[in-house]
């Protein structure tokens, strides 16, 4: 049993839980996640470690009521426990001085960018990070990752906050303005991912991709989060979740998209009626 000791609520849907799980907190690297099971019975559901405290004992997670389970999860509050956490699981992100790095996070993938950040900083890079989101309410970490970036540049889809447009779109103005940028970090939506890789292949900027948002068990067993990087088939759990973005198939892994939409409404045909209820508040 994990034990929650707080939740804040970040943007609509989206929430940032310390809990804890002392073994973890102190062995996680940069790009590692875990795989928690709410209840006997409940999904295997993965999340990158966003951060850490090793000496508490705790590990912070940021979820988005998305699909059945993670709402569930984002009705539990401090106090509350969640039956097992496995990990930390994944290989951990290749931390390098590369020179300048660009790390490009979208939605809830901004919260898995911000340990790889905190890393690339401190292996001595000079990080620039641009922050995308679908509006102002849902910009979420910018304090944090203003602290640890060199440069934030926050981008909102209907630009009611920061720059309008996307994280890609500013990146690509940066490479043909002549900007030297050595290495990309993309992580967020499956679509914003294939942009990214798009803008810097011409520019043969290296560029590595995440994968973590695919995964159903993460244990190299279910075979959901299978990928196809360069001729090889890999698993996004076990080999990944990070993989060179200019080698992914990403058009494979938009065709996935759309996979668990009648398992995700045959669960909500069967919830409870305060579950309903928490889902409208
Ligand atoms: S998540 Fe099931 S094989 Fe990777």
């Amino acid at each position: 049993m994990h034990k929650i000791l707080s939740k804040e609520k970040l943007a609509p849907k989206i929430y940032r839980f310390t809990v804890e799980a002392p073994p973890i907190a102190s062995s996680r690297k940069p790009g590692q996640f875990v795989v928690l099971r709410e209840f006997e019975e409940g999904e295997r559901l993965p999340f990158t470690i966003v951060d850490s405290d090793p000496e508490a004992g705790t590990i912070d997670l940021i979820i988005q009521a998305a699909g059945y389970s993670t709402q569930r999860l984002c009705a539990l509050d401090a106090g509350d426990t969640i039956l097992d956490i496995l990990g930390p699981l994944g290989k951990q992100t290749d931390i390098e001085n590369y020179g300048t790095v660009a790390c490009v996070g979208g939605g809830v993938g901004t919260a898995v960018i911000y340990p790889i950040v905190k890393a690339m900083k401190e292996a001595g890079n000079y990080v620039i990070t641009l922050n995308g989101a679908r509006s102002e309410d849902f910009v979420i970490l910018e304090e944090e990752l203003e602290e640890v970036s060199d440069e934030l540049i926050v981008t909102t889809d209907d630009g009611s906050y920061g720059i309008e447009g996307f994280g890609s779109t500013v990146l690509q103005k940066m490479l043909e303005e002549g900007r030297e940028i050595d290495f990309v970090v993309a992580i967020g939506p499956v679509l914003m991912m294939r942009a990214v890789a798009e803008v810097t292949r011409p520019f043969d900027v290296g560029t590595i991709a995440s994968l973590n948002a695919l995964m159903v068990d993460g244990t190299g067993m279910c075979g959901g989060c299978r990928v196809t990087v360069g001729d090889e088939v890999k698993f996004a759990c076990v080999d990944g979740p990070e993989f060179d973005a200019h080698l992914v198939d990403f058009e494979e892994q938009v065709a996935k998209l759309g996979y668990y939409h009648e398992e995700e409404d045959e669960c909500r045909m069967h919830k409870l009626p305060h579950e309903l209820e928490q889902e409208k508040a």
